[in-house]
């Protein structure tokens, strides 16, 4: 079952590209046409929208925190992000104009499920994005958008962390079309990268080879430290928190820009800090930012380890390693910079000698609160 692999978690990393295309398939028209089937959620429904609450827990979160930005962006509609644990809890503010979207990979996660019933108890529409057919969450929401990544064993999230952006990407974008929002030129380019996505994440894959050797030399590190601006910010945390539960080491994700707000204060003599470059595509005054925080961390001893697109020659001069991805769309770039951060963070966790597949003291899905 495991294709020939030691680790299930390895070949559900090396299946990212079709788990992609799945989640694409039947959904996107080649006139860029959106259907979501599933949806069960009339248009004049989603066009009455006036905000978002999305719930979500551990890499489920991360990938809220990515959509806000996209759906944002695209929709003008505000939205907040949410750990569903602390959601209930401090009395939201909720109506039925509220879409809230609970992002569960196994759908059986009992914070999310708490969640989404109290915001059920509120009037709001729930929108699910949840990768197991018939488990809990789907039933109990209004509409349901499948994440087609297929049985995923390892307990760390991989193919269904990339497969959640995807479904996240798609509600976006089908409300922007739905809501008739810069519908045309903007919409349709992202909707034809969108489309792109699973040769993206291929290349990624064909090229990673130097991220194992650096994590294999890596495995003696007491921290790593992760550093992502804009979206990139919640791909350094995903790659940290990946750090985290496989090779049980301390890891922390900052946002750029806070850096000298304290946490540079952490940087010394060899400290590795993955630093997650912006596209410099629409976004290149954040590039150019982050461009001299890696300098500044550099001059003061960090080993700086890269994710930067294809032939941005900026950063190579501050780069004890530089991983290369392709140069995708910003709000796209979290599918292709998560890969290195899964590909690092498990080859070090085996490095250490330690089963990805079952990291201690966690279970795949969490059915208590
Ligand atoms: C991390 C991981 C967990 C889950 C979280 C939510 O690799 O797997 O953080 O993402 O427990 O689980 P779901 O998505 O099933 O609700």
């Amino acid at each position: 079952e495991k294709g020939g692999y030691e680790y299930f978690m390895l070949k559900e990393i090396v299946e990212q590209p079709r788990a992609v295309a799945d989640t694409l398939l039947g959904r996107v028209a080649v006139d860029g046409t959106l259907t979501l089937d599933e949806m069960r959620l009339a248009p004049h429904e989603l066009r009455e929208i006036s905000k978002i609450v999305i719930i979500a827990c551990g890499t489920s979160y991360h990938a809220g925190l990515i959509a806000k930005y996209a759906i944002e962006h695209w929709c003008r509609i505000p939205c907040e992000v949410e750990v569903a644990s602390e959601f209930r809890y401090r009395d939201p503010i909720l109506d039925r104009q509220t879409l809230v979207i609970a992002i569960s990979q196994s759908g059986e996660s009992m914070d999310t499920l708490m969640a989404l019933r109290y915001a059920r108890e509120q009037q709001s529409r729930v929108l699910a994005i949840c990768n197991v057919n018939g488990s809990t969450i789907p039933r109990e929401s209004d509409g349901v958008l499948y994440t087609h990544a297929g049985p995923e064993v390892g307990v760390a999230a991989t193919k269904t962390f990339l497969t959640q952006l995807v479904a996240c990407y798609l509600v976006g974008l089908y409300l922007a079309q739905v809501r008739g929002l810069k519908f045309g030129d903007e919409i349709n380019t992202i909707i034809g990268q969108l489309a792109r996505m699973p040769e993206q994440v291929d290349k990624v894959l064909q090229t990673v080879e130097p991220v194992r050797e650096l994590a294999r030399s890596l495995a003696d590190a007491k921290t790593v430290l992760f550093l992502g601006r804009h979206v990139g910010y919640p791909v350094a945390m995903e790659g940290a928190l990946k750090l985290k539960e496989l090779a049980y080491m301390h890891a922390e994700a900052f946002a750029a820009g806070e850096l000298k707000h304290g946490p540079i204060a952490l940087i010394e003599d060899g400290l590795p800090v993955v630093v997650v470059v912006p596209s410099r595509e629409g976004r290149s005054v954040l590039h150019d930012k982050i461009v001299s925080n890696i300098q500044e961390i550099r001059a003061r001893g960090a080993r700086t380890i890269v994710i930067a697109e294809e032939g941005d020659d900026s950063v190579r001069p501050y780069s004890d390693t530089l991983i290369e991805i392709p140069a995708v769309p910003t709000l796209l770039q979290p599918i292709v910079a998560t890969v290195p951060l899964q590909v690092f963070a498990c080859e070090l966790a085996l490095a250490k000698g330690n089963d990805v597949d079952q990291p201690r003291n966690l279970a795949k899905s969490v059915t208590v609160e």
